[in-house]
């Protein structure tokens, strides 16, 4: 066991020590993929070294490296090595979580991590969440909960707000809990690609008008897009009025809160009924972790709590203790909460809000480099950690050329294996998307991608 764990954490050292100089991703076709790994299901017992072998060259290398300090695509997923040991912990003791009574010490851990979250977002104490595997998980659990109390168990009948910037995952929620199509209102956004709370207003007001039964916001605490965060003060005004539950996806831009510029972007964050959050994306964990926080913690054991006989043993009395298992949808489950644990109290919480404002900073860099340069153009001032820009030579106007040139920058700065950013479309042109989240991008590793967009 101790060759075998040796070997492993040999590998993963060398592998974060070296990240730097890795290419960004390595990519391979199915074909290339089947020649190497396609077999029967083995016969024959191998040797563990043979086995990490076949891992080291066939496998592994073939992956992005999101914690790469140049993968600025997407969004970046960067964990810290006590969150990897954390993660590998929580595997080993193969902490089953669904029950108080065999994970009392897991379960407290998660509830004092949900906890700190409840601090950062400014919710009363009588909110409360659970860890997930990721945003989509928790938009769904959100909706879940608000449809139970808005609605009643099993009603599809309701009509929910989104803007034409919500995460996939929200539509993808609506659709998987039965919500037909035509129940979703696409909100449109202003220049800053903020939800339009004038047309918000006006389209509930004339669902209401016509009989729908509107019951579910989503507003938008850092879009994938844009960064972009959704008035949330006027939304939740609104909301209030109309007896509305208002979701915060604020699975990428959620974390920020603890940066006073942060803070200062999700201004109203702490009014919304529910709350998306991404510890593997801007609090630096591994995949997976989400988490889904509710302004009363009751709703959510209301939503999911089912009590069969052959659980009887594990119920909890009173509501001290707590069975997540009755709070979500998973019954096995594993613990996310000894990683952010662990890396939190080894590094502190001053060590991830100077980590977040450093990313606030290099962001803020790039987009000065963007205005400054002739070749580049800025497409939206950026926020919360994310820039749009493109690459505009003297004279091109075409949108269609434009694209074209932008799409080949993005596919060759990714085939030199030297960076990656992606890409978007915002009101019809194709954009440059750079997010900064990893701890350890630096200034240099910023301004290389963009002389990459200003200099081919
Ligand atoms: C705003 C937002 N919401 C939800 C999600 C979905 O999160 P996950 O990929 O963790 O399921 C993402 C992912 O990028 C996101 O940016």
């Amino acid at each position: 066991m101790q060759e075998m764990g040796y070997r492993a954490i040999d590998l993963l050292v060398e592998r974060f020590a070296t990240l730097g100089e890795q290419p960004v991703i390595q990519t391979a076709s199915k074909e290339e993929m089947e020649l190497s790994l396609h077999e029967p299901p083995p016969a024959e017992p191998s040797s563990f070294d043979d086995l990490l072998d076949r891992l080291t060259t066939d496998v592994l290398p073939f992956m992005s490296r999101g914690d790469h300090p140049r993968f600025f695509a997407y969004i970046p997923t960067s964990p810290t090595w006590p969150s990897v040991i954390g993660d590998l912990l929580a595997t080993g003791f193969n902490i089953y979580q669904g029950a108080w009574v065999e994970s009392a010490g897991p379960s407290e851990v998660e509830l004092v991590v949900i906890d700190w979250f409840r601090q950062w977002v400014g919710y009363p104490d009588t909110a409360g969440g659970i860890l997930l595997s990721g945003g989509s998980a928790a938009n769904m659990t959100a909706l879940a909960a608000a449809a139970d109390e808005k609605l009643g168990p099993r009603s599809h009948a309701g009509t929910i707000y989104v803007s034409t910037q919500a995460h996939s995952s929200v539509l993808r929620a609506a659709r998987v809990l039965g919500f037909p199509a035509e129940h979703v209102r696409i909100i449109p956004v202003d220049d800053d690609f903020r939800m339009r709370v004038d047309e918000l207003e006006r389209a509930i007001t004339e669902d209401s008008r016509e009989g729908c039964r509107p019951f579910f916001v989503v507003a938008n605490a850092g879009t994938t897009n844009t960064g972009s965060v959704d008035p949330l003060v006027e939304i939740a005004a609104l909301c209030a009025e109309h007896g509305l539950w208002l979701q915060a996806d604020a699975a990428y831009g959620g974390f920020a809160a603890l940066t006073e510029r942060g803070q200062h972007a999700l201004h109203g964050l702490s009014l919304v009924d529910s709350i998306t959050l991404d510890p593997h994306k801007w609090l630096y964990q591994p995949l997976e972790a989400g988490c889904c926080l509710v302004r009363d913690r009751e709703l959510l054991r209301k939503s999911f709590y089912i009590a069969p006989d052959y659980l009887r043993d594990a119920e909890v009395a009173g509501d001290r203790e707590i069975n997540f298992s009755d709070v979500g949808i998973q019954l096995s489950r594993r613990s996310r909460a000894l990683k952010i644990w662990l890396s939190l109290q080894y590094f502190s919480v001053d060590a991830y809000r100077s980590t977040i404002d450093r990313c606030l900073d290099l962001t803020a860099l790039a987009q000065d480099y963007v205005r400054e340069s002739q070749r580049l153009e800025l497409l939206v001032p950026a926020t919360l950690g994310v820039l749009c820009f493109r690459c505009r030579p003297d004279g091109m106007e075409d949108e269609a050329e434009l694209e074209r040139l932008n799409g080949r920058l993005v596919s060759a700065l990714m085939d030199s294996g030297r960076g990656m950013v992606s890409t978007t479309v915002l009101e019809g042109r194709r954009a440059v998307r750079l997010c900064v989240l990893n701890h350890s991008s630096t200034e240099d590793d910023v301004l290389e991608v963009l002389r990459f967009f200003e200099e081919n």
